[in-house]
């Protein structure tokens, strides 16, 4: 089992110091109107005095190489194995060589514009990132020109923090509010002209570092549902420290896949100066020897490694339940629940209707039971009785008849009492007490001018208040009607 491993990225913070005796970069940038010097780096204490012949060539663009002498400019001066401008220009970009004997050294340069704007260039400046609370140096040093410099300044975002120091530092223990752009303006003279290099740090203050257990996110194992011929992203996350890796690992029996390909990995800063990291592996064209085998992603780092890994399956073996089908059940399950509330609220209030569509239907007849033939006991046939309630009958011998009765109906015979409401009864204090124990649906009103149809819903409540009776066929109903009137 070959593993692949990705090559490692790493974040190291070149710091550049100004204190370089010989210049042993080949590409250069630097900024013009600064002084300047190439100085090849294999140069003995014998090579540097005035005898030993050393040329220096400049060639740019399609221009023939020419030999470089303070003949040729008075800006060029040599010094041992140094060529030095006062100051540098524009036009010096291009290829420079040094010869010597039969040793030589090559370079090229670019030279760029000065931002007028700003105490320093934004091209030419070196990056450092420091810790809170970690230990902060800035030190303002130029080994080559430090018996010419007259006078050194350092600035914070190009105001001066000191001034006229042979050698200003700062050495701290780092605050949030020391990031910023600093800046080393050294004064020199030279042929009875001033001059200044400047060298500018980009200080990034960053919280706290101190190492964290990597951990990759999301479930340990992850079944990705996939279709043949199609192609997949497996992404793998993890919340990991600077310098810990992540990686793709699994088998390849036959060699590597060429469907298979890691994308870039991407970082991203969290605020607590951790990282988020993402790393991609796509698989194209997915066949069968792509499925049921584990693809592995690991962090590493020296507190230890996590891993989690992704099977690919294919989409039908994925679902228990198809989709369609479980879509189906759950419109069937609504469906009959939407019926049966539909049936419930149809019921109550259809209720009158619907027992006496039953009772007429079954031919049930409640008042054949009641003994009839005892006409000295009226009352005692009697299974309801019906109270219609008119303020202008309520004299007193009525009031004294209806107590009584009412007493026989409750107490003693336990008759069902119906009230008819005849005209609207705003003063109930005439009534007796027991009348307001009545429940609600036992009270009826009677709110029309003129007699009212069979199937007004008034004689339906009241038939449906009374006990069950057949009603034969073929009688006119006018003679089943009571006429209520006033007098
Ligand atoms: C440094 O020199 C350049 C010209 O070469 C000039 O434009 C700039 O203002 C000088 N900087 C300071 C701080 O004097
Ligand atoms: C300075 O550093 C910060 C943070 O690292 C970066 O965002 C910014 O681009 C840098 N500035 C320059 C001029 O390089
Ligand atoms: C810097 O130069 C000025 C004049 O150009 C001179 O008066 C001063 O003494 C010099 N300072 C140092 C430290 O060389
Ligand atoms: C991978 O997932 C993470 C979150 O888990 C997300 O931030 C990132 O953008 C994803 N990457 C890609 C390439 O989809
Ligand atoms: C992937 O991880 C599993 C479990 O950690 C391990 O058993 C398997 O060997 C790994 N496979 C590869 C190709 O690294």
């Amino acid at each position: 089992m070959n593993c692949r491993e990705l090559p490692l990225t790493l974040w190291v913070l070149i710091f550049v110091s100004t204190a370089e005796s010989c210049t042993s970069r080949p590409h250069i940038t630097v900024v013009e109107g600064e002084p300047f010097y190439l100085k090849y780096c294999s140069c003995s204490p014998a090579h540097e005095i005035e005898t030993t012949t050393k040329c220096w060539y400049k060639s740019s663009g399609s221009q023939e190489r020419v030999e470089l002498n303070p003949r040729s400019s008075s800006r060029i001066a040599l010094h041992g194995c140094a060529l030095e401008f006062w100051p540098v220009e524009l036009n010096d970009t291009g290829s420079y060589s040094f010869q010597m004997e039969n040793y030589t050294q090559k370079w090229k340069l670019n030279v760029i514009r000065r931002n007028k704007h700003s105490c320093f260039t934004e091209r030419q400046v070196t990056s450092k990132t420091v810790e809170v609370k970690k230990f902060l140096q800035i030190t303002c040093e130029n080994s080559y020109y430090q018996t010419l410099v007259n006078s050194t300044s350092l600035y914070k975002n190009c105001k001066k923090l000191l001034e006229n120091n042979k050698n200003p530092m700062i050495k701290k223990n780092a605050e949030l509010e020391d990031q910023g752009y600093y800046s080393c303006v050294h004064f020199l003279h030279h042929n009875g002209k001033l001059f200044n290099i400047t060298k500018t740090f980009n200080i990034t203050i960053v919280e706290d570092r101190s190492n964290i257990v990597p951990v990759l996110l999301g479930p340990k194992l992850n079944h990705v549902a996939v279709e043949l011929g199609k192609d997949v992203r497996l992404n793998c996350s993890a919340l990991l420290n600077e310098d810990d890796v992540v990686y793709w690992m699994f088998g390849e029996e036959n060699g590597s896949d060429p469907n298979i390909h890691e994308e870039k990995e991407i970082r991203i800063m969290t605020s607590e100066g951790k990282w988020h990291a993402s790393k991609v592996l796509r698989i194209e064209n997915i066949g069968e020897n792509n499925l049921n085998v584990l693809y592995n992603c690991t962090v590493a780092s020296t507190g230890g490694t996590d891993t989690k890994s992704f099977i690919l399956v294919r989409k039908a073996d994925m679902a228990d339940i198809p989709g369609h089908v479980f879509t189906k059940g759950m419109i069937i399950a609504v469906l009959i629940l939407v019926a049966v509330v539909c049936l419930v609220t149809v019921c109550v209030i259809y209720r009158v209707d619907l027992v006496l569509f039953y009772r007429h239907l079954m031919r049930r007849d409640e008042t054949l039971t009641a003994v009839v033939d005892e006409i000295h006991s009226l009352i005692e046939k009697s299974r309801r009785l019906i109270i219609v309630l008119s303020k202008s009958y309520m004299s007193n011998e009525v009031r004294y008849e209806l107590e009584s009765g009412l007493h026989e109906a409750l107490v003693e015979r336990k008759i069902k009492v119906i009230l008819i409401e005849f005209t609207p009864v705003t003063d109930f204090t005439f009534l007796p007490q027991s009348l307001k124990l009545l429940k609600s649906h036992r009270v009826l009103k009677w709110k029309a001018d003129k007699s009212l149809s069979y199937n007004s819903r008034f004689w339906k409540n009241l038939l449906y208040l009374m006990p069950a009776k057949t009603v034969k066929p073929g009688r006119d109903k006018s003679e089943v009607l009571p006429v209520l009137s006033e007098s």
